[in-house]
């Protein structure tokens, strides 16, 4: 494994292990997805364990007491280790199943922000967030009394650092960053934040929805205290995904839903909640989809982080490269060094719609529109804007195809 971690890694054979990837639309197209900051692909191997999980191991978990409900709890829960290895959580009931990043960062606002939070208190966010990262913080304003504060970005899509400083006070409660932007894809300086945020008494909750399944992720050296990502935006099935949270952090936050599995004794007249992890998993858990993420988090081991990571890296600087040669294209966010695998474009006097549908004429797959982050297309002073984004799985040949099909368009709309 450690020596074929030092090669660079072969799209072409990894391709085969996704069976979606050879399909071919419009008659003579092959499948160029360029979609997988939305959702990635699953391989085989995930599609094999939720095919062998439903036939041989399934029963819920926690609750029976027979053999094959502890088949499925311990397939549950050798997930749940896989997901703490993964991202470096000192404990593994630290390591909470959620629905994904939304349903993570819901799972704080609710039960650490309505017990913490109060009115004039400071949630300080930044201008290129997720909706997901937006949202709860507004409806926890609305509860609470809270202020919700946005850091600013600069020209090149960078969050401006100097202005944290004015901004982190002794009222933030929490600072709440994406590690990787899903538009622009700048790639924040999350240690960096978290010191300045930690030496002012806030915490911080990091998104990492755009950045754990493609670079390795150490929650330990980063110092955050919650960190949220997704299970179907890293290979896994939809509708599973993680909030890491600090120990006693967790241990302290009320328990957000209620109902089975989450409490230790129901009376008449109260109710006393479980212990970790069980008091943040109420009802029937996402059961087959984790144990499908840690399919997921087994391929990616085997590949390399940091190998995904440089190659991704490489194809975002490909990416730059053509498209700025084609004229009329304007790419947000910073050079490719600042970069995730992400790479949004304007495309002049043409909607990021229509560049998206003429694409889909091609074969390729890219997203079109605001990407739930209406605040950062307002202070770039757009409405839409079109975006390709990779995974591993992408060759430099598709960057090709891309670039070739956008200038079609081009023609098409009689504006090259
Ligand atoms: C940065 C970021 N945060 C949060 C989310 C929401 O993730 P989910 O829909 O899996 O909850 C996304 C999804 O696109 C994202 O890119």
């Amino acid at each position: 494994m450690a020596v074929a971690q030092t090669l660079p890694l072969d799209p072409a054979r990894l391709r085969k292990d996704f069976p979606i990837l050879s399909t071919v639309l419009h008659g003579d197209k092959p499948l160029v997805y360029l979609d997988n900051a939305a959702t990635t692909q699953r391989p085989r191997a995930v599609i094999d364990t939720l095919v062998d999980t439903y036939e041989k191991h399934y029963a819920n978990v926690h609750r029976g007491i027979h053999w094959l409900s502890d088949q499925s709890t311990d397939l549950y829960e050798e997930a749940r280790e896989k997901v703490r290895r993964f991202i470096g959580a000192p404990q593994r009931h630290e390591v909470i199943f959620t629905t994904g990043t939304t349903g993570a960062i819901n799972m704080v606002a609710r039960s650490w922000g309505d017990a913490n939070v109060g009115p004039g208190d400071e949630i300080l966010l930044t201008l290129m967030e997720h909706h997901s990262n937006i949202v709860p913080w507004h409806q926890l304003a609305e509860r609470t009394g809270c202020r919700v504060c946005f850091a600013p970005i600069d020209d090149d899509g960078l969050l401006q650092l100097d202005a944290l400083d004015e901004l982190i006070t002794d009222k933030t409660r929490l600072v709440a960053v994406a590690s990787v932007s899903n538009v622009l894809g700048t790639i924040n300086p999350v240690a960096e934040i978290v010191r300045r945020a930690h030496a002012a008494g806030a915490l911080v909750l990091v998104d990492a929805a755009q950045s754990v399944p493609h670079e390795p992720t150490d929650v330990a050296s980063l110092g955050a205290d919650f960190v949220a990502f997704s299970g179907h935006k890293m290979l896994g099935p939809s509708g599973v995904g993680v909030l890491w949270g600090r120990e006693a952090l967790l241990d302290a936050m009320p328990p957000f839903l209620g109902g089975g599995s989450m409490i230790r004794r129901v009376r008449l007249d109260g109710f006393e909640p479980a212990d970790l992890p069980a008091k943040f998993e109420a009802g029937t858990p996402p059961i087959v989809s984790a144990i499908g993420m840690g399919t997921a988090i087994d391929y990616l081991t085997a590949i390399g982080l940091d190998r995904i990571h440089a190659y991704e890296q490489m194809l975002t600087a490909r990416a730059h490269e053509q498209l700025e040669a084609l004229g009329g294209v304007h790419i947000l966010g910073p050079a490719p060094e600042h970069k995730g695998g992400i790479v949004s474009f304007t495309v002049e006097r043409i909607h990021a719609h229509d560049v998206a549908q003429l694409l889909d004429r091609h074969g390729v797959a890219i997203r079109a529109g605001h990407h739930c982050a209406m605040p950062l297309h307002k202070r770039l002073g757009i409405t839409a804007s079109s975006r390709a984004s990779f995974y591993f799985y992408n060759t430099p040949e598709e960057i090709d195809v891309l670039v070739e099909a956008l200038r079609a368009a081009k023609r098409l709309f009689r504006r090259d």
